[in-house]
């Protein structure tokens, strides 16, 4: 199981599947990252060994990746790319600027997302269509609640814009494991896009979204066991 089946061919993606790796941090990554909790201390650390490594495989320095005033990972230049990190998972993704605009990704536990959140982050319309979604073992809501936040790390660096879970729509398509998320307001977007399509998967414990934006025409998708 892997992130980057998710991704277009031209991403790269890095992976810690269930273990703690040790803190290797950049003096830049640890002055920026500060004293905190060791917890915090590891999970930031295995999304910097992922990025590297994704990097690598993208034919690029393995750079120090500083911390973003609303704490986004800031790039090299010409890289587009996100982290994300969730108990027992850890991944990062990177893509050519000239190929993507944006690439999110996000890993959740999977379990079932508590009703008093899934209330705050989805409409009754979401709600609807989620219930109308196979039943059987997936839990939807987080599935729901992980392409929202997979969207949100694209649309970030995009735009530099607080997107909330309730300004989007998002339709999950269970048929073929891809979702759709489009602005309320799209006004808001500005010259971003309104519309982002992103994939999903439900394997091994965990739920996996990704994001990815065109910078122009279609996307290839990955050939699979990349
Ligand atoms: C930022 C946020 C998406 C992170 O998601 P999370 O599930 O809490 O945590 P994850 O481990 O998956 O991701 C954390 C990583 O996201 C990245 N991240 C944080 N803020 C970011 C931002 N503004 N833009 C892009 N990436 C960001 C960072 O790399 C971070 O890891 P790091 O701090 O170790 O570098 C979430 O905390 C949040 O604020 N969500 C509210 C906004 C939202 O999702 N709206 C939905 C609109 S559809």
């Amino acid at each position: 199981m892997s992130i980057a089946e998710l991704l277009p061919a031209v991403a790269r993606a890095a992976q810690i599947v269930g273990h703690d790796c040790e803190v290797q941090l950049l003096p830049e990554e640890a002055a920026a990252l500060g004293r905190v909790a060791e917890p915090r201390k590891r999970e930031f650390a295995a999304g910097r060994i992922c990025a590297r490594r994704a990097l690598r495989a993208l034919g690029r320095p393995a750079v120090a990746i500083p911390i973003g005033a609303h704490r986004e990972p800031v790039w090299p230049q010409g890289v587009v790319g996100s982290i994300t990190h969730c108990p027992g998972y850890c991944a990062a993704a990177v893509a050519p600027e000239r190929d993507l605009a944006a690439v999110g990704i996000d890993g959740e536990p999977h379990e079932r997302l508590p009703d008093d959140v899934l209330g705050e982050i989805a409409s009754r319309a979401e709600l609807a269509a989620l219930d109308a979604l196979p039943r059987g073992s997936v839990h939807w809501g987080r599935v729901l609640f992980s392409a929202k936040e997979s969207m949100y790390k694209a649309w970030f660096p995009l735009t530099f814009k607080w997107l909330d879970f309730t300004d989007v729509s998002v339709t999950v398509d269970s048929s073929d494991g891809t979702f759709h998320g489009r602005l309320l307001e799209p006004a808001i977007a500005g010259t971003a896009p309104t519309r982002f399509d992103g994939r999903f998967v439900v394997r091994a414990g965990l739920v996996l979204t990704a994001v990815a934006v065109a910078r122009s025409g279609p996307l290839v998708p990955a050939a699979p066991g990349r």
